[in-house]
C-alpha cells in the first residue's frame, strides 16, 4: 500500500509550477498530486497557454519519481502517461481516443486531453517527473478552440471530477508500472494507439507540406514518417507538424 498527498486547491496561476515550488522547497514526495478548480495562468506545450472553464475540467499535476535504473529514457513515460489517459477515457466509454505524437489525446479529430511533463534532472540523472494534465471533462463550449472537445461534448452527459480523478489515478499507476517492462513492449502499445499511424496524412517540414504515412516512433520519441519516395525518416517535435 502506497500514501500520497492529494492536494486540492481552489485557484491557482499553474498545477505545474507550484508543484515545481514544492519540490525545489522539499516539500513533495512520490505520487503527490495537486488538483487546481481554476488556473490563472495554466501553461501548455510549446509555451502556450491552457485554458480550462472553472470548475468543469480536471486540471492536475502529479509528481513522480523514478528509479535511475528502471527509467532507460523519459520519453517512455509519457508514452505511459497518454496511455493511462487513453484507458481512463475508455473506461468512461468515450470513443475514437488516440494519442496524437507525442502527447496529445484526441477523440476523433479534436483534442481531449493535453500533457505537459517536466523532467527533473539531478546532475545529469533524470530523477523524476512533474506530469501535468488537462482533461476536459464538463466544459460546455471552447471559445476560439475549434479543436477542442471535452467528454461532455461526446457523450452529452456530466462526469464527477473526483470519480474521474480517481480512474486517472489508478490508470496512472498501473501503466507507469509497466516500466519494467521491455521498452519495445512499451513502445508497440504507444504505436498502436497513435492518432493517424499507417493512414496518409499531410505534413510540414521547414515550409514545405508533404505526404506521408505515420509508421511509429523510435525508441527516443522521434517520429517515423514513410514519404511518398518510401523513404523512412525521423523527425523531432521541433522539425515536423502534422497538418490533419
Ligand atoms: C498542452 O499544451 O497540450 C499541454 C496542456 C497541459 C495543461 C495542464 S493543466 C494542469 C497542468 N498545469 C499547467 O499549467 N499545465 C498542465
Amino acid at each position: 500500500m502506497s500514501y500520497f498527498k492529494l492536494i486540492k486547491i481552489d485557484a491557482i496561476d499553474s498545477t505545474n509550477s507550484l508543484m515545481r515550488e514544492l519540490y525545489l522547497s522539499n516539500k513533495c514526495s512520490d505520487g503527490d498530486v495537486l488538483c487546481a478548480d481554476a488556473q490563472t495562468n495554466g501553461r501548455g506545450q510549446h509555451n502556450s497557454v491552457w485554458n480550462s472553464a472553472p470548475g468543469k475540467n480536471l486540471t492536475l499535476s502529479i509528481y513522480k519519481e523514478f528509479n535511475e535504473l528502471s527509467v532507460k529514457n523519459p520519453f517512455l513515460i509519457s508514452c505511459l502517461v497518454s496511455l493511462a489517459i487513453q484507458a481512463t477515457l475508455q473506461s468512461f466509454k468515450i470513443s475514437k481516443i488516440s494519442v496524437k505524437w507525442p502527447n496529445d489525446i484526441m477523440s476523433g479529430n479534436k483534442k481531449i486531453c493535453g500533457l505537459l511533463l517536466e523532467n527533473i534532472f539531478k546532475g545529469s540523472s533524470f530523477n523524476s517527473s512533474i506530469i501535468g494534465i488537462g482533461l476536459n471533462v464538463n466544459q460546455e463550449v471552447f471559445e476560439k478552440l475549434p479543436n477542442a472537445v471535452s467528454m461532455y461534448q461526446i457523450s452529452n452527459k456530466n462526469f464527477n471530477l473526483d470519480e474521474v480523478l480517481n480512474t486517472c489515478l489508478t490508470f496512472l499507476n498501473q501503466k507507469l508500472k509497466l516500466l519494467d517492462q521491455p521498452e519495445e513492449y512499451i513502445l508497440k502499445l504507444y504505436e498502436e494507439s497513435l492518432y493517424r499511424v499507417n493512414k496518409v496524412s499531410t505534413f510540414e517540414v521547414e515550409g514545405q507540406i508533404f505526404s506521408g504515412i505515420i509508421r511509429g516512433v523510435t525508441a527516443n520519441g522521434l517520429l517515423k514518417v514513410q514519404r511518398e519516395d518510401d523513404e523512412l525518416m525521423e523527425f523531432d517535435l521541433k522539425s515536423i507538424k502534422l497538418k490533419n
